[in-house]
């Protein structure tokens, strides 16, 4: 009797059913030959390269995007969604060459990455958040204060591109052409020149690892306690594109001092890190490298980032606009809020317009409103749940400046119509 033969990987008999497959040293049966083949199709699936959008939406789609988030800043939603087209086209460009068959006329396009600057609160990195929500590759936010230097303690930069490749699922090939949003990247400013840097010289060594990541580099990602399949994965960041957003406190005093030196030297300049009228955002975009390089970045750290971005200061008129129109305006948050107790909350026009002005007396862009409205209706809120039969709070413009109270009407039993609760 001669002996069976059997599938060298799962033990299977051969027999009319399953046949087996001869190779040098054994044999494979079919359900095996199968399996093999699943399992090389997934390597296949990780190793896929990003295929570019069928329609990858124009720069105006991509603004009118942001615009249902961020109000204002005109200037830089347009460079942002250009560049985020631009991306795409570059993606296209360099997967989609054979399609055209103009392969050896394409030329090769390289990234613009972005440097976001505005001062604090105006909306650096609510537009980064809006952005990463919306474009159709993988996005990163990685915050410069908490990166260090190889070899210190805290994440290395390297960590951005294990981010990048968990917010790819695990597929190299998408990461590779992902967008990093780099935020409060002033704070790696050396404070040599500018006294405005606080991280001195960590700082400085964070810029110089960022060098080589942002300008495109081959970086063999450890396994540090990851996921054991990224193990020895190689990340190209060529195709990556690098925006940083800082708010630059104290940019504009060094702008100004190039612009007019005499102002200096005649003693009478006012600093205009703390002032809020429009010439200080006519200083903020006639930035130029040179300031960012007093400012304490590296020239090299400078020199990656062609496109320089700035944001606008918010003034009344757009702080009311940021009050009630956004999608989770702060006006509709604290509505829902008194809905809950079943009270409607009303603002007239002059109490939001109060309101906006007492926010930008804070110095703190938006972040001031959230703070002026909470004083507000601290009193009110406190007091609401013990008064079932509220139906409506009205905020005017006396109650913001403090002369009156928030008017709180009772529902009339008769007619319907709320009548003024008696304070
Ligand atoms: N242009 C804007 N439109 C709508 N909301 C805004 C705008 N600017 C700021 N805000 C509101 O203010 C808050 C703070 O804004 P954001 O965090 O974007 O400021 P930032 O520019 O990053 O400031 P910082 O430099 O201090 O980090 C946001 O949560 C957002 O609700
Ligand atoms: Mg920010």
């Amino acid at each position: 009797m001669t002996a069976q033969t059997k599938c060298s990987f799962c033990g299977n008999t051969q027999s009319n059913e399953s046949p087996l497959i001869v190779g040098i040293e054994g044999h494979i049966c079919e359900t095996c030959v199968r399996l093999a083949n699943q399992v090389v199709s997934s390597w296949g699936r990780k190793r896929e390269i990003a295929k570019p959008l069928e329609k990858p939406p124009i720069p105006m789609e991509i603004k009118a995007q942001l615009d249902k988030y961020v109000i204002g800043q005109e200037k830089a939603k347009e460079t942002l969604a250009v560049a985020v087209y631009n991306h795409y086209k570059r993606l296209a460009a360099e997967t989609g060459t054979d399609t055209v068959g103009m392969s050896s006329e394409v030329v090769e396009i390289d990234k613009s990455n972005i440097l976001l600057l505005g001062p604090s609160g105006t909306g650096k990195t609510l537009l980064a958040g809006t952005l990463a929500r919306i474009v159709g590759v993988p996005f990163v936010i990685a915050d410069a204060t908490t990166l260090t230097q190889a070899g210190y303690v805290g994440e290395d930069v390297e960590s951005i591109l294990h981010r990048m490749l968990d917010a790819a699922e695990g597929s190299i090939g998408l990461a590779e052409w992902g967008i990093v949003y780099i935020d409060e990247i002033d704070k790696l400013a050396r404070s040599s020149e500018s006294s405005h840097g606080v991280r001195d010289v960590s700082g400085e060594g964070v810029q110089q690892a960022l060098l080589k990541l942002v300008e495109g580099t081959s970086v063999r990602l450890s396994d540090k306690g990851r996921r054991k399949e990224n193990e020895n994965q190689v990340m190209s960041t060529r195709n990556i594109l690098f925006i940083a957003g800082g708010a630059f406190s104290g940019l504009e005093a060094l702008v100004d001092k190039r612009l007019q030196p005499e102002k200096m030297g005649i003693g009478f300049h006012v600093p205009m890190i703390t002032e809020k009228d429009v010439s200080s955002d006519e200083v903020f975009h006639e930035t130029h490298p040179d300031d960012l390089k007093h400012f304490g970045l590296i020239p090299e750290f400078i020199g990656r980032f062609p496109v320089i971005a700035t944001l606008e200061q918010l003034d009344v008129d757009t702080l009311v606009r940021i009050l009630t129109e956004p999608k989770n305006a702060l006006v509709r948050q604290y509505s829902q809020l008194f809905n809950y107790d079943e009270v409607e909350l009303e603002f007239t026009p002059a109490a939001l317009r109060k309101i906006a002005g007492q926010a930008l007396a804070r110095g703190t862009g938006a972040r001031g409103l959230r703070g002026v409205l909470e004083s507000l209706l601290q009193k009110t809120m406190f007091e609401l749940p013990s008064h079932d039969h509220i139906v409506r709070c009205l905020v005017d413009e006396d109650a913001v400046n403090g002369i009156g109270a928030i008017r709180q009407f009772s529902a009339d039993a008769e007619t319907g119509s709320p009548k003024q609760y008696a304070q």
